[in-house]
């Protein structure tokens, strides 16, 4: 089963509330919350770590304070504790995202902005250029596309050491959309799926050794207050 979580950042933040909640997550990811210059970006680098937390101690019945982080060379964190709780995250404008399986994952959410056609002639596929200009909103297009690789890169954990001209995304008659390695014209045993969560953002998670039907059908969403309580947060409403 491919769990997708969606956590929205609270309209009001504090760096006070920051702090405190903050005290919950790792060292190491405390030092790097206190890093952010903008209170916005040290929310959604928290809420992912809590969404992560209240996720890992619902499944697992510990907390992500009781074990370690690694990190693959590439950056992608992984629990060395638990290698059945594979895990992605990803955060952009109000959402921070979090995909959860037993094979490696990764999720990507993008806030749709406006996309140059140029840099996307440039970054994709020539199957995936035709396949946005042939679209009725090529922004959107655009940004499909990108969350879908990104989720594919985020999966395999490598990020852009994989060269984005060297595989593609394919959408097939069944609405499957599988990973084409672009040298052998062979699908990788990923594939990936898109969730509609606003008119102005785009959500895909990509799996290994998946099935269409292993993916949850809706992102389970779990409010911020939900977080705070699950660290038990005796301040929280
Ligand atoms: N693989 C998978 N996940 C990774 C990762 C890696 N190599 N490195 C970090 N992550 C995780 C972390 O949990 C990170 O959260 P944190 O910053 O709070 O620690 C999270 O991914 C960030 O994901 P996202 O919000 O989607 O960030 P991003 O889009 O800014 O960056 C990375 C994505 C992390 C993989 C980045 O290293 C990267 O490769 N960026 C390139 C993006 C790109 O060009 N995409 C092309 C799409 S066509
Ligand atoms: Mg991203």
């Amino acid at each position: 089963m491919v769990e997708v979580y969606i956590c929205q950042l609270p309209e009001k933040k504090s760096q006070a509330e920051l702090e405190m909640l903050s005290e919950r997550v790792p060292d190491e990811r405390q030092k790097r919350i206190r890093q952010f210059f903008h209170l916005e970006d040290a929310y959604r680098a928290m809420i992912g770590d809590l969404l992560l937390n209240h996720v890992l101690q619902e499944k697992t019945g510990t907390g992500l304070k009781d074990t370690v982080i690694e990190k693959n060379v590439y950056g992608k964190p992984f629990l060395y504790d638990y290698p059945a709780f594979q895990y992605n995250i990803s955060h952009s404008g109000k959402y921070v995202v979090c995909a959860l399986h037993d094979q490696p994952v990764g999720i990507d959410v993008e806030k749709v902005q406006s996309f140059d056609l140029r840099i996307a002639k440039h970054l994709f596929t020539g199957f995936e250029y035709r396949d946005i200009i042939h679209s009725r909103n090529k922004n959107l297009a655009c940004f499909e596309i990108w969350t879908l690789k990104e989720s594919y890169l985020k999966a395999v954990g490598k990020g852009l050491a994989i060269p984005l001209h060297s595989f593609r995304v394919k959408n097939m008659d069944n609405n499957q959309i599988e990973i084409v390695d672009m040298e052998k014209n062979e699908k990788v045993d990923f594939i990936c799926k898109q969730y509609t969560i606003a008119a102005d953002y785009k959500l895909a998670v990509c799996a290994k050794r998946a099935k269409k039907n292993d993916f949850a059908e809706y992102p389970a969403e779990i409010c911020f207050d939900e977080l705070r309580r699950s660290i038990g947060d005796e301040y929280c409403g």
